[in-house]
């Protein structure tokens, strides 16, 4: 222990990080323990290069950024629509088909406590968002008479509320086996010096490093090897919080098979300029999103001679890969995007302090970053009312009243 002790504080010494022992000597034995390990995990060059990054804001004026092509599902002629499916189903059949919800963020704008998907929405009668989800998954196991694997991609904070609630939940009936859970990475969060800052426990304070980093989530914790095993070939990635998500999908799965891709997304058209979507386009001849947080208000508002807008492919966070796609781009990790946040910490005099502003910056890759890697991939333009109903804020846009009404609605119309 000693050694370890003394090995650590060489290391924050070397990378001026020494704050981080500041809580130590309060701390029981185990948590010192902890508290070594955590810091002896950290990647002090990289936090250097992410803060490094902070300071120049990264723009795609350097990159070629053009619309990219989408399918509109309905305009695709019956026979060839019925090709797509029959394809896909056969795949789905064959149970070489997979689904895997990111639950790994916080849920902040909700205001919810506990894991997003235990969110109750009211829908007839209050329903978790898990439950909802695995509705979905269920009735597709029963429509294709396939068994349809469903992996879970938690957070070190949410995971255990989230297996206890499908301990709880019997696993919806699926099958323990066949619902599997695995923990995202973290990453320290930094103050505006570059300090890694210490939480009020006096550990390192870290936070989710983003649903970029499923790639290499899924490598480590052996879930890309369990799906070969099992004969996985295409996998569809989706977020918590969409309830109409359409998780299984024989049209998108056989349009990248047919169309030879290793990849397909979903779009919908976009509302308005300002909707906080990321939208589908082309950089630099590869396929990408532009992330609402990041598009100029000159080409969000940019129209094409129809009138629609230029980039109005929303992206819905509902993709589909093939595991060959998955296992390449999980051999590099995903460029990281700051966040400026509100962070409660332990500052260098041993005061815990509860900011009332943004503080400290928070790392996260996006999972769209990962498109880039890839050649080309289907987007496939959807109906709106029938697959994208996100429940975000606690009210207005994207809150439990509008999701509500967009799942009972698509209800009702799917039962006439
Ligand atoms: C997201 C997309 C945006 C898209 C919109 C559609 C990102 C960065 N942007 O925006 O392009 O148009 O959804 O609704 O995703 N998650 C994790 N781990 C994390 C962070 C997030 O699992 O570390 C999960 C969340 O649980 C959630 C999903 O990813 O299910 C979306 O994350 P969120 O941060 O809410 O993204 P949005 O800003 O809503």
């Amino acid at each position: 222990m000693d050694e370890k002790y003394e090995k650590v504080k060489e290391i924050l010494k070397k990378y001026n990080q020494e704050q981080l022992l500041i809580w130590y000597d309060k701390l029981i034995e185990q948590k010192k323990e902890e508290l070594l390990d955590q810091i002896l995990k950290i990647d002090f060059d990289q936090i250097e290069e992410l803060y490094q990054e902070t300071k120049g804001k990264k723009d795609f004026k350097d990159c070629k950024v053009e619309p990219l092509s989408y399918i509109d599902k309905q305009k695709i002629p019956t026979e060839e629509r019925e090709r797509y499916e029959k394809e896909g189903i056969k795949l789905i059949k064959e149970g070489k088909y997979a689904v895997v919800t990111m639950a790994g963020g916080q849920g902040t704008r909700l205001g919810h406590n506990g894991p997003k998907g235990t969110f109750e929405l009211e829908v007839g009668e209050k329903k978790p968002l898990f439950t909802l989800l695995a509705q979905t998954i269920k009735e597709a196991r029963d429509k294709y008479d396939a068994v349809i694997p469903w992996y879970i991609m938690t957070s070190r904070e949410n995971n255990y509320k989230t297996t206890e609630f499908f301990k709880r939940h019997n696993y919806f009936d699926m099958g323990e086996e066949n619902v599997k859970f695995f923990i995202q990475n973290e990453l320290p969060m930094i103050d505006t010096q570059g300090k890694i800052l210490v939480d009020e426990k006096g550990m390192v304070k870290e936070a989710a490093d983003g649903h970029g980093g499923i790639f290499e989530a899924m490598r480590k914790e052996g879930i890309t090897e369990e799906m070969e095993k099992r004969g996985i070939e295409w996998i569809f990635i989706a977020g918590v919080d969409n309830v109409l998500a359409k998780m299984v999908d024989p049209l998108l799965t056989g349009i990248a098979i047919d169309k030879n891709f290793l990849a397909a997304g979903k779009s919908v058209v976009k509302n308005n300029p300002k909707e906080k979507v990321g939208v589908f386009c082309k950089k630099n001849n590869k396929p990408s999103v532009i992330e609402y947080t990041e598009i100029t208000d000159e080409m969000a508002e940019k129209v094409d001679e129809n009138g629609e807008l230029l980039y109005g492919e929303s992206h819905i966070l509902c993709n589909l890969f093939n595991i060959k796609a998955i296992e390449e781009i999980a051999k590099n990790k995903l460029p990281y995007h700051s966040a400026f946040k509100k962070a409660k910490y332990i500052d260098k005099n041993g005061v815990i302090v509860v900011p009332t502003e943004p503080n400290a910056y928070k790392f996260e890759s996006f999972i769209f970053d990962a498109f880039e890697k890839l050649n080309d991939m289907a987007i496939l333009r959807v109906k709106r009312e029938e697959e994208f109903a996100p429940v975000k804020n606690a009210e207005g846009v994207d809150s439990p009243e509008t999701a509500s009404k967009l799942y009972k609605e698509y209800i009702k119309n799917r039962n006439k």
